[in-house]
C-alpha cells in the first residue's frame, strides 16, 4: 500500500458544557492512502460525524481538538479558517447525509457546481466551468445533464439530488471525500447505486474514501478496511474480510451478529443488550463493560487500548482469548 495521504493520530475532541468538557471523541488513529476506501462504523452516537468534522476543520471554534491530522505529510490541526478553505473542497471535500440542506435552494444545480469550481480555480470562466458541471453531471450518471443543470434542488429526486452533491464534492478532483452517511435519507432501491457510484468515481481518479455507516451490511460490499467506533474510540480495526470472518472485539462481534441473516431470520437484531454511552455518560476503564458479557474488574478500571491482531487491532483486555467463530449466545 502506498503512505498514507490522511494520517490521524490521537485526535481527541471536547465540548463545553455547563459541568465542563465532555470528550466526544478520545484518541483516535486511522489512514487512509491514495484510493483506500475505508468505512468507519459504530451505532448513532458513537462519535463518527465528530472525528470527520474535526478532520476537516468544521467543528464549532468552541470545541477542543488536539492531537494531529496530516494531509499529505502537512499538519492540518491549528491551521487558519483561511487556509482550511483552501483545503476543504480542493484536497479534501465531504458529502453528507442529507443531500437537501447540503444544497443551496436559490441556485440552481449547476450554479453551485460552477461555484465549487470558481472558488478554487477563479481563472476558469464561467462559461468553461459550466460546461464543466455539463461534464459531471454526466460523470454521476444525471440524464439529460445539459438541461438539469439550470433546474434547482427540489426539481431533483432524492436520488439525483446526491448525485448532485457528489458532483460538487468531486468537481475539483480532491484526493479524499468523507462521505457521512450518505444514503441513509435515500430510497433503499437507489442507495446501492449512490454507494456504486460513489465507489466507481473514486476508484477511477484514485481517490481516497471514507465511508461513515452505522450499517455493517453497507461496509461488506464497499470497503476494504473497517474502523469500528464505539463511544468515541476505535474499537477494532481490519481488512473487511478479516473483520467478517474473525471479528475479534465483542461489540464487533455484536455488531455483526446484529446483520439481519440471508435466510431472512431477523430475531438476532437485538443481540447488543442496552444502549450505547453519551459523551456525557461515558463508562470509566473500557467503555462497552456495562453491555459486554466478559466484562471483569479489569475492564471496569482500565481502558484497553488499540493493539495488533491478526492483521489488524483491536481494543479490548481479552481479544487474544475469545475465540473467534463463536458469534452465538454471547450476549444477554
Ligand atoms: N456540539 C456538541 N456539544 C456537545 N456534545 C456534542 C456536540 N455534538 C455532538 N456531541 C456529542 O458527541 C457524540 C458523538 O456524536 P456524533 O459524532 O454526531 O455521532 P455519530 O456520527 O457517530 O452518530 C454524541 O454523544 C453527541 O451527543
Ligand atoms: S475489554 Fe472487557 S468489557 Fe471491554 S470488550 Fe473486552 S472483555 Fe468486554
Ligand atoms: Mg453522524
Amino acid at each position: 500500500m502506498e503512505k498514507p495521504l490522511l494520517n490521524v493520530r490521537d485526535l481527541r475532541v471536547a465540548f463545553p458544557t455547563p459541568t465542563g468538557y465532555v470528550e466526544a471523541v478520545r484518541g483516535v488513529n486511522f489512514s487512509l492512502a491514495r484510493s483506500e476506501v475505508m468505512s468507519l462504523v459504530g451505532e448513532s452516537g458513537s462519535g463518527k460525524s465528530i472525528t470527520m468534522r474535526a478532520v476537516m476543520g468544521l467543528l464549532p471554534p468552541t470545541a477542543l481538538v488536539t492531537g494531529s491530522v496530516k494531509f499529505d505529510g502537512r499538519e492540518l490541526l491549528g491551521v487558519p479558517e483561511s487556509e482550511m478553505r483552501r483545503v476543504r473542497g480542493a484536497k479534501m471535500s465531504m458529502v453528507f447525509q442529507d443531500p437537501l440542506t447540503a444544497l443551496n435552494p436559490v441556485l440552481t444545480a449547476g450554479e453551485q457546481v460552477v461555484e465549487a469550481i470558481r472558488i478554487h480555480h477563479p481563472e476558469v470562466s464561467s462559461k468553461t466551468a459550466r460546461e464543466m458541471a455539463i461534464e459531471l453531471f454526466r460523470s454521476v450518471a444525471i440524464p439529460y445533464a445539459e438541461k438539469r443543470v439550470d433546474q434547482y434542488p427540489h426539481e431533483f429526486s432524492g436520488g439525483m439530488r446526491q448525485r448532485v452533491v457528489i458532483a460538487i464534492a468531486i468537481a475539483n478532483r480532491p484526493d479524499v471525500i468523507i462521505a457521512d452517511e450518505p444514503t441513509t435519507a435515500l430510497d433503499v432501491t437507489v442507495q446501492a447505486q449512490v454507494l456504486e457510484l460513489l465507489r466507481d468515481l473514486c476508484d477511477k481518479n484514485r481517490t481516497g474514501l471514507v465511508l461513515i455507516t452505522h450499517d455493517l451490511g453497507v461496509v461488506a460490499g464497499m470497503a476494504e478496511n473497517v474502523s469500528v467506533m464505539y463511544a468515541g474510540s476505535i474499537v477494532e480495526q481490519a481488512p473487511v474480510d478479516e473483520l467478517f470472518e474473525g471479528a475479534r472485539h465483542p461489540y464487533t462481534r455484536g455488531l455483526l451478529g446484529a446483520l439481519p441473516q440471508i435466510t431472512g431470520e431477523i430475531s438476532r437484531l437485538n443481540d447488543i443488550g442496552g444502549t450505547p454511552p453519551t459523551a456525557a455518560t461515558i463508562p470509566v476503564g473500557c467503555a462497552f463493560n456495562p453491555r459486554c458479557v466478559f466484562a471483569d474488574e479489569l475492564c471496569r478500571e482500565v481502558k484497553p487500548e488499540l493493539r495488533s491482531f491478526n492483521g489488524g487491532e483491536v481494543a479490548c483486555h481479552y481479544a487474544h482469548t475469545l475465540p473467534a467463530h463463536e458469534l452465538q449466545g454471547e450476549f444477554a
